[in-house]
């Protein structure tokens, strides 16, 4: 009888994410070493599968995650603890047979730990939770329960709050781990490394050195298959809301003072509550939105849908630190390159002592914190051309991952996440006051562009283009550009527009 077992429990196994994501993760932290001495991973959906037919179901989703497809034999020894329990999470003799599995496999282990990992639909996340309440499976193990519950949560702030009345319903929020895989990259945690392990940095982190933030997390990919969802959700819901909002916490928040989960959360919590509220009527002056052409014909899509594809919106953090920086936030599907990455400009010297001397004025400090691909920092500085009186070039110094770290890889966000909600950690998760401020900052743009209010026009741009012109006005009004850090040469600052 082993002393301490933890149950995996991943509620809608059938679906993608389990086979591309999930499963991949827990394989690869089983192969090294990562996952609890003694665990299993039960799957529950209602298609009907064998222990075998959901083990190689599982092994497809692997193999094609491109890492492991050689080993076979290491898969073998970890699909022995995987199994499968057909049945709806709403139906409570179904609900009861997964009691039972779990029951035997946990045999009577001391002290019995349980992960619920909800990788179903989101319109079914409330039911869920109140069938793992009432069924008594959520609690009442002698070790820890946990549930994990991925993004969306909620479609506004209204239905955030009913959801999270329903999850503290059943679950204590310390047991809650909402899931936003941005968090779980990396490169996003190096902002973290970046900002809070260099004591350079921190005294110019603010509006007397910076001149503006950008943040872009761009998509070549189109909608894909995806109409259900995306065409209710759009770009706002989809990545603004909770990706690109969290990335936002992080450059701006003050430093906490650990990185307890609370406390680094109380400062991220603070940063969303400082973003000034635009209401329905400012939407237009200070966000773009806009819908890749041939959206419309994407299998699925209504006809005449006003779904934004492409959002670019300007805020501000009213705080001390921040007062009267603009934060540039943009994303799209169809454009023209995989990018995510955040860019601070930094102001321009206050005198320009070369003026004489130089043909442009001089490029400000510019600091790129590339998040994917080519994941690293640039930080561009102007530098003598040499033999050539005083005249400037803008240079780039860098450091990348791939470089510095030959022959590592980055893991993918799921590994990180998977590994700290099963060892407690929720410092990289979403906490309740979070998701619902972050709704407040942006209800009311989706309220203005669901109401075809005439001052927000949908601006159609073309797929493989860097979104609608419409974007680079909203920086233009502002005499300033949108930026890109992430070329990899010398002199990398580009500027896209202005
Ligand atoms: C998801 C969105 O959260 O993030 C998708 O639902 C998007 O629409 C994806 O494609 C982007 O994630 P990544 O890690 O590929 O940048």
């Amino acid at each position: 009888m082993p002393g301490e077992t933890t149950s995996i429990v991943i509620m809608g196994a059938s679906g993608d994410l389990t086979s591309r994501k999930l499963l991949p993760a827990l394989f690869n932290l089983w192969l090294k070493g990562r996952l609890p001495g003694t665990f299993n991973i039960v799957g529950m959906s209602r298609s009907p599968m064998s222990h075998d037919e959901f083990r190689d179901l599982m092994w497809e989703g692997v193999a094609a995650s491109g890492n492991f497809a050689d080993d076979r034999a290491g898969w073998e020894e970890f699909a022995a603890r995987l199994h499968y329990c057909a049945g709806d999470l709403g139906d409570l003799s179904d609900m009861g047979r997964l009691g039972k599995v779990l029951d035997e496999l946990e045999g009577g282990a001391e002290s019995v730990n349980r992960l619920f990992f909800l990788s179903i639909a989101p319109t079914l996340y409330a039911r869920a939770v109140a069938s793992l309440g009432s069924s008594g499976l959520a609690n009442g193990v002698s070790g820890w329960s946990r549930v994990v519950i991925e993004k969306p949560f909620g479609w506004d702030l209204g239905s955030a709050q009913e959801l999270n009345g329903a999850v503290h319903a059943v679950f204590d929020e310390s047991q809650v781990y909402r899931i936003d895989h941005y968090l779980g990259k990396e490169t996003v945690q190096n902002l973290l490394v970046f900002r809070f392990a260099n004591a350079i940095f921190e005294p110019i982190w603010n509006r007397n050195y910076v001149d503006n933030v950008q943040i872009t997390v761009s998509e070549k990919l189109a909608l894909g298959d995806r109409a259900g969802y995306y065409d209710n959700s759009g770009v706002v819901r989809d990545m603004i809301q909770n990706h690109l909002l969290q990335i936002l916490c992080i450059v701006a928040m003050e430093p906490p003072i650990s990185m307890d989960a609370d406390s680094l959360r109380n400062k991220k919590a603070e940063v969303l509550k400082a973003v000034r509220r635009w209401t329905t009527a400012e939407a237009s002056a200070h966000a773009v939105r806009g819908q890749y052409r041939g959206y419309r014909d994407e299998g699925g899509v209504p006809p005449g849908s006003t779904t934004a594809t492409y959002a670019a919106l300007r805020l501000y953090v009213d705080n001390w630190r921040w007062q009267g920086v603009p934060f540039y936030l943009r994303s799209g599907k169809a454009l023209s390159e995989k990018v995510s990455e955040v860019v601070i400009e930094f102001r321009r010297p206050p005198h320009h002592l070369f003026s004489g001397e130089i043909s442009r004025e001089l490029a400000p400090n510019m600091l790129s914190v590339l998040i994917e691909p080519n994941e690293g920092v640039h930080l561009d500085f102007e530098v003598k051309v040499p033999d050539r009186g005083m005249h400037m070039e803008q240079m780039s110094m860098e450091f990348h991952y791939d470089s510095a770290f030959a022959g590592q890889t980055i893991p993918e966000a799921y590994q990180r996440l998977l590994q700290d909600a099963l060892e407690g950690d929720a410092s990289l998760f979403i906490r309740s006051d979070q998701i619902e401020e972050a709704w407040r900052i942006v209800d009311p743009l989706i309220a203005a562009w669901e109401d075809p209010y005439p001052d927000s026009p949908l601006h159609p741009y073309e797929p493989g283009a860097q979104g609608p012109g419409a974007a680079d006005a909203l920086l233009a009004a502002d005499g300033r550009a949108w930026l890109t850090g992430h070329s990899d040469h010398p002199g990398a600052a580009v500027r896209t527009a202005g």
